[in-house]
């Protein structure tokens, strides 16, 4: 293996930068070169990349964001678009890809794999943390960090205002941020799409509350889940607070990645390389058991992850 090409794509996640430079400090320590395409798949297709060296990546572990930076390519969906970047590919005598993103990026790895002999090794880097076979994701645990800052500020103004707060969180359609965020903070109640919503037994355990003497309360939304106007919306006049809404929003993404999110991308990414340097590809690298897990794209991909239904028990005893 002579030469590999690496690309961030999708929504952007905390701890992207610190994968870029593992892998190419790992490939560069083994004599290989590495390629890093800008703006994910549309980088290759439009043959727009730079060469890393070792000292390149120097300084990036703790920026938020990617420095390869971003986008969503929905034309990679078109079998003769995925040609195109495999032909660019071979022509740059790029003899593996490293993706690092979500599922949709992975999905598009998957297929240059199986279409065109690309060689891909995917790297789980999604806030959403809905990719399955893989604990966490790189970004999740920053986001969270974020989340919770933010609740916890909009916990003393409802305080001082004795109000609650309809908090709408990320995770596409996933309700992990919404769930885990809000066991950490002591939400009153965790709105996502893996569970129905019952408006009134929620209304009525917040009323409840109110006449027993809390003088505040926050009710997470996933995005995936309803709209914090909707929520809002059914809850108004039932529940004894004055409301308010927040949407986080992309504040969700940036930031400068957690303790957990460096350590975990730079595990990953070196993984990654040593697994192409085995010969293995069209695996995704996950985190199990706190150890790195080479996992088939098919694998992944064939399944939706799921979230810890005991989790979702613990949140409601705990709030
Ligand atoms: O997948 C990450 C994510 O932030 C989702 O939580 C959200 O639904 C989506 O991306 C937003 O995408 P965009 O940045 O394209 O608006």
């Amino acid at each position: 293996m002579k030469r590999i090409g690496i690309i961030t794509s999708g929504g952007d996640a905390p701890g992207m930068n610190a994968a870029i430079r593992s892998v190419t400090r790992s490939a560069v320590v083994e004599g290989i070169e590495v390629y890093g395409f800008l703006r994910g798949f549309a980088g290759i297709l439009d043959k727009e990349y730079k060469k890393l060296s070792y000292s390149d990546v120097g300084g990036i572990m703790e920026r938020g964001g990617t420095i390869l930076r971003t986008s969503r390519v929905p034309e990679f969906k078109v079998p003769e678009v995925r040609k195109k970047a495999a032909d660019i590919l071979k022509e740059l005598g790029v003899d593996a890809l490293v993706i690092i993103g979500g599922e949709g990026s992975l999905t598009g790895g998957k297929l240059l794999v199986e279409e065109q002999g690309i060689p891909v090794v995917g790297i789980p880097g999604s806030i959403d943390n809905d990719i399955a076979y893989t604990d966490m994701c790189i970004g999740v645990d920053t986001c969270l960090n974020t989340v919770i800052d933010a609740m916890q500020k909009l916990k003393d103004t409802a305080s001082s205002h004795e109000r609650a707060f309809i908090v709408e969180v990320m995770g596409r359609t996933s309700g992990y941020i919404a769930l885990m965020a809000g066991l950490a903070v002591g939400a009153e109640a965790i709105i996502i799409p893996e569970v129905p919503i019952d408006y009134d037994s929620l209304a009525e355990k917040m009323w409840d509350e109110r006449k027993r003497g809390k003088i505040n309360s926050i009710v997470v939304v996933a995005e995936g889940s309803a709209s914090a106007y909707t929520v809002a919306r059914h809850l108004e006049n039932k529940i004894g607070f004055e409301t308010r809404i927040t949407i986080l929003g992309h504040v969700q993404r940036g930031g400068s990645p957690s303790a957990f999110d460096r350590i975990l991308a730079s595990r990953i990414g070196h993984e990654a390389v040593r697994t192409l340097l085995d010969g293995d590809y069209n695996v995704m690298i996950g985190l199990s058991r706190n150890d790195m897990a080479r996992v088939s794209l098919e694998k992944v991909l064939s399944e939706k992850k799921s979230i810890d239904m005991n989790i979702v028990k613990l949140a409601n005893v705990l709030s």
